[in-house]
C-alpha cells in the first residue's frame, strides 16, 4: 500500500483516528478510490461483538443441549467412564471412581435442572484431590477432558494472583471455560473446572509454612471462595484490553463443577503432628526411614482430614467448598512398569512406533523396563521421570539407526538403563519360507 519511504496515514471511517498504514493489516479495508477505511482496531470490535452477541447461535445450541442431555447421561455411566480412565491411566482405582462418579452426578444434575424449574436444586459437590507429585492428579483430569461432553478447563492456580498484583487474575480460570465452550455462555455455566497446584496458593502462615503474613495468596483464595459458592465473574474477551468501556462476557459460576488437585507437599508431617496429638502411642511420627516411607506417606494422606488442611493453610471457607476429598496413591515399582508398557500411549510403545518407521524393531528386556522403575523410583517423581530416563537410553539408538535402511533389531538390556551400555543391535534375517 505505502510506496514511499514514509509511512502512508489515513483516517479510519469509522474511530475517525488517523491510522499510520505500515502494513495490510493496519488497514485492512482501504478503498483508494473513495476513501472508506476500516481500521485493525474496529474490525476487532466488530468481530468480538459479533461472536459474544451471537444470540442465534446460543439458542440453538441450548437447545440441543438440553435435549441431548439424555444420552449424554448414558453414555458417561460412572463405571464407562472408568474404563475410559483405565485404558490410560494405571492404578488410581478410587480417584477414578471418585472422579467418575462426581462427573456422572453433575450430568444429572443439569438435566434435573433444564427437566424441573422448580427450585429444589440438587447441589454440587466440588472435589479435591491429594497425592504425590507424578502420580497422575494432571493426567487423568487432562484425560477427562477429552472424553466429556460439557466444557472442561484445566487453570493452573499457581499463576493466579490477587486483583492488582502482577499474573492473573481468578477470572482467568472462568475465562479460560468460556473459550473451552467455544464462547457459548449456557454451556460454559455448567462445565467443570481443574485448578490444579492447587497447594501452590496456601497461605504461606500456615503452620506448614512460615509465620510470615501472606495477603496474596489470602486474597487468591478469597476471590476463588466467591467462585466456588457461585457468583457472576465478569471478564473482557481474550486479547482484549481492560479498560472501562471494554464490553465484558459475565458467567454465572453457580452450577459449574469445582475440581482442585494439587501435590500438597508436607501434609503428611501436619496428619501425622494430629494423629500424634490424638493418640501418643500410636507414634506415627518416629522414624521409620528408608523402605518404609512410602507406604507411611501413603497411610498418613488417607488419613486426611479438613483440619489439615487448614493448618496447611487453605481457608476453612474454602474446605467447605469442597466436600469430596479423594487421595492418590504412591506408584510403587510394579506400577511403574506397567505404565512403561500398558497404557495405550505407553512411552515404550511410543518408541516402538519410532523406531518402526526407522525400520527398527525394538525390544526392551523385562529387566531393563525394571531397572527403568527402580530407577524413577530413585528420583521420586513418581511417573514423570520414566520417559526421561528412556530417553538418555534411547539417544544414541536414535542417533545412530538412521544412518542405515536395512531392517535391524535392536535390544535394551538392563545393562543400557544401570551403566549406560550400548544397546545390541542384530540384523533381521529374511523370514525363512518353507
Ligand atoms: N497412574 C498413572 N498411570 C499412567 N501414567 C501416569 C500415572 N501417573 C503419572 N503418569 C504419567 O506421568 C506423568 C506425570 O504425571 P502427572 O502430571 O499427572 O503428575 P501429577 O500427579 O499431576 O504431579 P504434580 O503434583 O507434580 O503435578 C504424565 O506424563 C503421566 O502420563
Ligand atoms: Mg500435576
Amino acid at each position: 500500500m505505502a510506496k514511499s519511504n514514509a509511512p502512508m496515514q489515513h483516517v479510519c471511517s469509522f474511530c475517525k483516528r488517523l491510522v499510520t498504514i505500515r502494513d495490510q493489516y493496519d488497514m485492512p479495508i482501504f478503498d483508494p478510490q473513495t476513501g472508506f477505511a476500516v481500521c485493525r482496531n474496529c474490525i476487532g470490535d466488530i468481530y468480538h461483538f459479533i461472536e459474544d452477541h451471537d444470540t442465534h447461535k446460543a439458542a440453538t445450541s441450548k437447545k440441543n443441549f438440553a435435549a441431548s442431555l439424555g444420552s449424554i447421561l448414558a453414555k458417561n455411566k460412572p463405571h464407562k467412564i472408568k474404563e475410559y480412565l483405565d485404558q490410560f491411566i494405571i492404578e488410581q482405582d478410587r480417584a477414578k471412581k471418585v472422579l467418575s462418579v462426581a462427573i456422572y452426578n453433575h450430568y444429572k444434575r443439569m438435566k434435573y435442572g433444564f427437566d424441573h424449574k422448580d427450585d429444589m436444586a440438587i447441589e454440587k459437590s466440588n472435589v479435591i484431590m491429594l497425592g504425590p507429585s507424578g502420580c497422575g492428579k494432571t493426567a487423568l483430569l487432562q484425560h477427562l477432558s477429552t472424553l466429556l461432553d460439557i466444557p472442561f478447563a484445566v487453570t493452573d492456580a499457581s499463576s493466579l494472583t490477587e486483583a492488582g498484583f502482577v499474573g492473573a487474575d481468578v477470572e482467568v480460570a472462568v475465562r479460560n471455560l468460556y473459550y473451552a465452550a467455544d464462547k457459548d455462555i449456557e454451556r460454559a455455566e455448567h462445565g467443570i473446572i481443574y485448578l490444579d497446584e492447587f497447594d501452590k496458593i496456601a497461605r504461606k502462615s500456615g503452620e506448614h509454612n512460615s509465620i510470615t503474613a501472606d495477603p496474596g495468596h489470602e486474597g487468591v483464595q478469597q476471590a476463588l471462595l466467591k467462585m466456588l459458592e457461585g457468583s457472576v465473574v465478569e471478564f473482557t474477551a481474550r486479547g482484549q484490553r481492560k479498560h472501562p468501556e471494554a464490553p465484558t462476557i459475565k458467567v454465572d459460576t453457580k452450577n459449574i463443577l469445582f475440581i482442585v488437585g494439587g501435590a500438597f507437599v508436607g501434609i503428611d508431617k501436619v496428619i501425622a503432628k494430629r494423629l500424634q496429638k490424638s493418640d501418643a502411642n500410636i507414634g506415627f511420627g518416629a522414624k521409620v526411614e528408608g523402605e518404609n516411607d512410602k507406604p507411611k506417606f501413603d497411610e498418613l494422606i488417607h488419613q486426611v482430614s479438613p483440619d489439615d488442611l487448614m493448618k496447611y493453610g487453605i481457608i476453612p471457607e474454602i474446605i467447605g467448598r469442597l466436600p469430596i476429598i479423594c487421595t492418590l496413591e504412591t506408584l510403587d515399582e510394579d506400577a511403574l512398569l506397567r505404565i512403561l508398557t500398558e497404557p495405550v500411549n505407553a512411552p515404550v510403545r511410543q518408541y516402538e512406533k519410532l523406531m518402526e518407521m526407522d525400520g527398527v524393531e525394538l525390544v526392551f528386556e523385562e529387566d531393563a523396563l525394571r531397572a527403568v522403575a527402580k530407577k524413577a523410583i530413585e528420583r521420586k517423581t513418581g511417573a514423570r521421570s520414566l520417559k526421561g530416563i528412556i530417553e538418555d537410553v534411547m539417544l544414541d539408538v536414535m542417533f545412530d539407526i538412521p544412518k542405515t535402511d536395512e531392517p535391524r533389531r535392536v535390544i535394551i538390556t538392563k545393562e543400557c538403563v544401570t551403566d549406560g551400555a550400548r544397546p545390541e543391535v542384530e540384523p533381521i534375517e529374511e523370514k525363512q519360507s518353507a
